[in-house]
């Protein structure tokens, strides 16, 4: 129970790496307020944190991340009922399936920009302020191996956000680090989500099951959420073993 009087905020929460990533802080003692569009989701995993007995109840708070009003609400929301934010998980994010330069348009740009990046920096914009008043924070982002390598995986547009993404983490560490504030950014491979059925070729059962899983990486944020406050990870990747893109490299040869 390291994170013991602790509140995270967790974006993304109602499935996949968020929901896992708010489980396991929960498991680990921290309140936690769980934020995404779709409130039953929201609602079905606070629910699933409260069947266990001995951690503290999850909070819904739904909310679009796109809509900077809305995050900047949903934040003081959670300043005025609980005094603090000490952990974000700033995780909310989504791909479409007309994502190669062959079919994107400019609303494909608009979604995947607004949902992968703006709502990174609304989150973080949102939640700095109270983090330098109390004297510092974690902040952990969800980007992505398309983050810091270019493929066509993950189409255009999400590669630009996801590299934004990396990028103000560093950021956030090289003006933050006197306010007692860290800022890791985690790069997922392949993980087996919700958000592969936005896939443009289907993801089969075998190939999901052999992904990284959402625990798996709700293990990680734990991890680093767990760290003495003088350590920072500033930046880790998390992939699977059975590489998709190298396997397919090894067929190639
Ligand atoms: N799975 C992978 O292979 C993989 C790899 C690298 C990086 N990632 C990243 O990991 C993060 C989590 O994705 P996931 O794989 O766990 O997929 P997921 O299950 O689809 O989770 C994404 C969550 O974000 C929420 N969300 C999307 N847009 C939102 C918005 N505008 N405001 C609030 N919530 C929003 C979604 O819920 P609602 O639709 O209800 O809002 C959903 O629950 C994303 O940033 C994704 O880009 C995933």
């Amino acid at each position: 129970m390291r994170l013991s009087g602790k509140l995270a905020w967790v974006t993304g929460a109602g499935s996949g790496i968020g929901e896992a990533a708010a489980i396991a802080l929960a498991q680990e003692g921290a309140t936690v307020v769980l934020t995404g569009r779709t409130r039953a989701k929201l609602d079905a995993v606070a629910a699933s944190i409260g069947e266990a007995a001995h951690v503290q109840a999850a909070h819904v708070q739904a909310g679009d991340m796109t809509v900077a009003v809305e995050v900047e609400a949903i934040a003081a929301a959670i300043l005025a009922r609980f005094g603090c934010i000490d952990i974000l998980v700033n995780n909310a994010g989504l791909n479409i399936p007309d994502r190669q330069w062959g079919t994107l348009t400019p609303s494909g740009v608009d979604a995947v920009i607004a949902g992968n990046l703006n709502s990174a920096f609304y989150a973080v914009t949102a939640v700095l302020p109270a983090m330098r008043a109390q004297g510092g924070g974690v902040l952990i982002h969800t980007a992505s191996m398309a983050g810091r390598f270019i493929s066509a995986l993950g189409g255009p547009a999400y590669t630009a956000a996801k590299h934004g993404v990396v990028a103000m983490s560093h950021s956030l560490n090289m003006s933050e680090c006197i306010h007692n504030i860290r800022s890791s950014v985690v790069l997922p491979g392949e993980v087996a989500t919700p958000i592969l059925d936005k896939r443009p070729v289907p993801v089969s059962a075998e190939d999901r099951a052999r992904m990284v899983q959402s625990a798996e990486v709700g293990d990680l944020i734990r991890y680093i959420a767990c760290l003495p406050a003088h350590v920072v990870i500033n930046e880790v990747m998390i992939a699977p073993t059975w590489n998709r893109s190298y396997v397919a490299a090894l067929q190639r040869d």
